[in-house]
């Protein structure tokens, strides 16, 4: 990697540079114009062509110039005169799927999908003026990878320079405030015929048994990061992003003092980049920094669980609110010496939030619609995945006289959970997943942050159907809801009523 990559922060002395050729390039001293371009407006070259090699460094993605005066620039401005033609090569180098647009001059390039794969557009530009580029693949442009193409002076040498410096909420001649315009087009060309696909609901029974009185060990643990078409609720469809191919990603059950050999890996037939950031890992990126994996790619690292307690792991790549939002989280469990205090029933429950491009409710085949992400209105919130998750598909089934213990994450992206159980007060909360803490005892609701967990356990009485919600409960219009259902015998001591259930109080 080009070691000018590495720094971002490079970007503007780099921008002021090509402005100064740029500048230059339009007065008399001929050995200042880019070899490969411009030359003094009145003898107007017939073609000018650039290079771009998409990069991702540190969490962002670039694209970065090649060859010429723009070689190694992040993000390079490109200099064009009115009238001529313009080619621009695109050289993927980073293995995530990205294409190059620019739609102020009618361009746009067929995706580059693997390491080493290219693609040219070519187009004629007319007018003065600078013309946003960047990739239109979800979430690229947001994390990065977009420029300018600037024809003739521009529009204006002040308003590039900040904008080229990665600043979107600067317009030049085009507003740059266009984030969600692919997302949009998509969105009214989509269908809202019915759409079916297979359930990612990960059911909340599905998690290992208890660890127990162990000691430490080692172990390996395979993940694949999963995308596929699924189910978000009753005739719409999503593209979610999972480990594994479900929602959440599988429970992890470590012990603490275990030492894991963790490998992600990644289909062929993946679009995106993935990685895994486990917050149970002492170690860069929680294990992201080493682990983001190509399509067709698996890697590996090793870390000691230092740490007790309940933890959410997430893919972390830019831009990773995208990753998360589209399913990509889990709870991994590091059970202190000794294990946990058994108890009749475990379940596994996380939250989320989906940012469609159609409304709520809406049928048919949805994408995740960037500018909704950016300022978090989700039109749906879900448990494990999906609406209906826990209540028509998968309720957490007990009987009374028994106890259960629930494991509470929340992937988010964005939104703390105000968790509660209808008719349940929590008999133990491990405030923020902590269990080495003394638990709370007897709490109504409590509060789990995206990026966080809590355990809560409690003992049944009464029978009934109990409803799982975040106390947001708007939320609970827009898809958030989970059934307990416990069976057993009346207990009229500790409720009674002459009056039938009707089951949603
Ligand atoms: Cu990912
Ligand atoms: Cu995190």
């Amino acid at each position: 990697m080009n070691s000018r990559v590495r720094k971002p922060i490079q970007i503007l002395p780099f921008a002021l540079a090509a402005m100064a050729v740029l500048l230059s390039a339009c007065g008399s001293d001929p050995l200042a114009a880019p070899a490969q371009q411009v030359k003094a407006a009145g003898e107007n070259q017939a073609s000018v062509s650039y290079t771009l090699k998409t990069a991702m460094v540190d969490g962002k993605l670039f694209f970065v110039g090649q060859g010429g005066e723009i070689d190694g620039m992040t993000n390079p401005p490109l200099p064009a005169t009115p009238g001529q033609t313009v080619q621009i090569t695109l050289v993927n180098g980073d293995g995530a799927e990205h294409d190059l647009t620019v739609p102020g001059a009618g361009a746009a390039s067929e995706p580059v999908m693997r390491t080493g794969s290219e693609t040219t557009v070519t187009f004629k530009v007319h007018q003065e003026g600078s013309f946003a580029y960047y990739s239109s693949i979800s979430g690229d442009r947001e994390a990065g990878m977009q420029g300018w193409l600037v024809v003739g002076r521009g529009g204006g040498s002040a308003v590039q320079v900040s904008a080229t410096a990665g600043d979107q909420s600067q317009g030049g001649s085009e507003k740059a405030g266009s984030t969600g315009s692919t997302a949009s087009a998509s969105a009214s060309s989509q269908s809202s015929e019915p759409a079916t696909a297979p359930s990612i609901v990960r059911e909340p029974t599905d998690l290992p048994g208890p660890i127990g009185d162990r000691p430490a060990q080692n172990l390996h643990i395979d993940i694949e990061a999963v995308e596929l078409l699924g189910q978000l609720a009753d005739g719409t469809t999503f593209t979610y992003w999972t480990f594994d191919g479900q929602v959440p990603g599988p429970f992890l059950r470590v012990r603490v003092g275990d030492t894991v050999e963790l490998t992600l890996s990644s289909p062929a037939e993946s679009s995106m980049v993935h990685s895994i950031d486990l917050h149970a890992v002492t170690g860069p990126g929680g294990g992201a920094a080493v682990t983001q994996v190509q399509p067709g790619e698996s890697k590996s690292f090793t870390f000691k669980a230092l740490n007790p307690g309940l933890f959410v792991y997430h893919c972390a790549t830019p831009m990773v609110a995208h990753h998360i939002a589209n399913g990509m989280y889990g709870l991994i469990l590091v059970e202190p010496e000794g294990g946990l205090p058994p108890v009749d029933r475990e379940f596994y429950v996380m939250q989320g939030e989906i940012y469609t491009t159609g409304k709520f409710g809406e049928k048919g085949q949805q994408d995740t619609s960037i500018d909704k992400l950016l300022n978090q209105t989700p039109e749906y919130y879900v448990f494990n995945g999906a609406v209906g998750a826990l209540t028509d598909q998968h309720p957490l089934m007990a009987k009374t006289g028994e106890t259960v213990r629930l494991f509470v994450g929340v992937g988010g992206p964005n939104f703390i959970s105000s968790f509660h159980v209808i008719g349940e007060i929590f008999d133990r909360v491990f405030d923020q997943a902590s269990l080495t803490a003394q638990p709370l005892t007897d709490v109504q609701t409590t509060l789990v942050p995206p990026g966080g967990a809590t355990m809560v356990e409690f003992g049944l009485e009464v029978p009934g159907r109990y409803l799982l919600v975040d106390h947001a409960l708007s939320r609970a219009e827009r898809g958030l809801a989970g059934f307990l259902e416990v069976e057993g015998e009346p207990n009229p001591e500790v409720f009674f009523s002459e009056a039938p259930a009707d089951g949603s109080h």
